[in-house]
């Protein structure tokens, strides 16, 4: 299939560039890409019933109950822990897709998956709402790239399209604009700095960060070092800001449980520290979203989630 966007960027460029151009991880091509590539940090006040910010980040592959005896839940006493948390399926991918898209299309793997432009993603209801959003990937090489990254000093992965939970749709990959909100964390950190962060946003921290090829351990204190700052920042956290943290899946050998933790200044301190054992899952965080700032659904399965709020 032709990819239109790609269309477009042949004549944006004057040039024959190659279909793949938004796929290719050959250094001209990147630096090519990268000189050209549209950035958009569009940023926006709708008033939400519990939160006016919402962010989420993802860590890998990891089990409830070894999540909950490791160190890192030093965040619990930060915010919510939810103890009834499922997750959607295996593997990584059709989890990412399913908090985007409220199912998970059919997908079944973690190979390059492309979802017609007639399916919508919560992208879409957010636009409707006058939500600005934007997503952060760790080293993606420049907003919209389409492809896997990995690091150019040691050959180790590091940016994974299968971790994007929006990279699928063509309905963002086909659109120049959406496409320049799928933006790497050299512009997270812009962002913050300039305080243009969006008011839903998702952060997915590169293969060694997210603990996939690390350990929990290794996650936990990437997570405890990332989001810290955070907290104290007013760019991130004034206002009302609700943060999630949680794993895309847990271990093939037990019950998908994973541990998520709400915290953020949208979290009253009264409830920090606490647990809520309500059944939870990835079609829940949707559900909360579009029930917040009053955005419909996407009448999938998110209709019939349950809501954090
Ligand atoms: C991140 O993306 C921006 C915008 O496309 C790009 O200018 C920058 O070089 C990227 N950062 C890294 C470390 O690749
Ligand atoms: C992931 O990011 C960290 C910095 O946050 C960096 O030290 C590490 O090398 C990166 N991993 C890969 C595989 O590039
Ligand atoms: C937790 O549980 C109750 C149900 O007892 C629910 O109404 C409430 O909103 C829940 N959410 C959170 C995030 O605590």
């Amino acid at each position: 299939m032709v990819n239109l966007f790609n269309i477009a960027l042949v004549g944006l460029l004057g040039s024959a560039a190659a279909q793949t151009q938004y796929t290719s991880t050959g250094s001209a091509a990147v630096a090519a890409a990268r000189a050209t590539a549209l950035t958009l940090s569009p940023t926006s006040n709708v008033v939400g019933r519990t939160f006016d910010r919402f962010v989420q980040i993802w860590l890998e592959n990891v089990d409830y109950v070894d999540a909950i005896a490791d160190r890192m839940l030093s965040l619990a006493t930060q915010g919510i822990s939810l103890t009834n948390y499922i997750a959607r399926t295996h593997p990584s991918q059709p989890n990412y897709v399913a908090v985007a898209g409220g199912t998970r299309h059919d997908i079944t793997d973690n190979n390059f998956q492309r979802l017609s432009s007639s399916i919508k993603s919560v992208v879409d209801i957010l636009e409707d709402g006058g939500v600005s959003w934007s997503i952060y990937q760790e080293d993606m090489p420049y907003s919209g790239f389409q492809g896997n990254y990995k690091n150019q000093l040691t050959g180790a992965d590091a940016y994974v399209r299968k971790h994007n939970p929006l990279m699928s749709f063509d309905s963002v990959t086909g659109s120049a604009t959406r496409s320049a909100k799928c933006k790497n964390f050299t512009m997270f950190e812009r962002d913050l700095a300039t305080n243009k962060l969006p008011q839903w946003m998702f952060i997915t921290p590169n293969m060694t960060n997210s603990g996939h090829d690390t350990s929990l351990n290794f996650a936990g204190k990437w997570a405890r070092n990332f989001i810290t700052p955070l907290l104290s920042n007013s760019n991130f956290n004034g206002g009302r800001t609700l943060v999630m943290l949680t794993f895309d899946e847990g271990s093939y050998e037990r019950n998908n449980q994973v541990y998520a933790v709400l915290m953020g200044s949208a979290v009253p301190s009264s409830r920090k520290g606490t647990t809520n054992s309500t059944s939870y899952g990835h079609y829940s965080v949707l559900k909360t979203v579009e029930l917040n700032w009053n955005l419909g659904n996407l009448g999938q399965n998110d209709v019939s989630a349950n809501a954090f709020f």
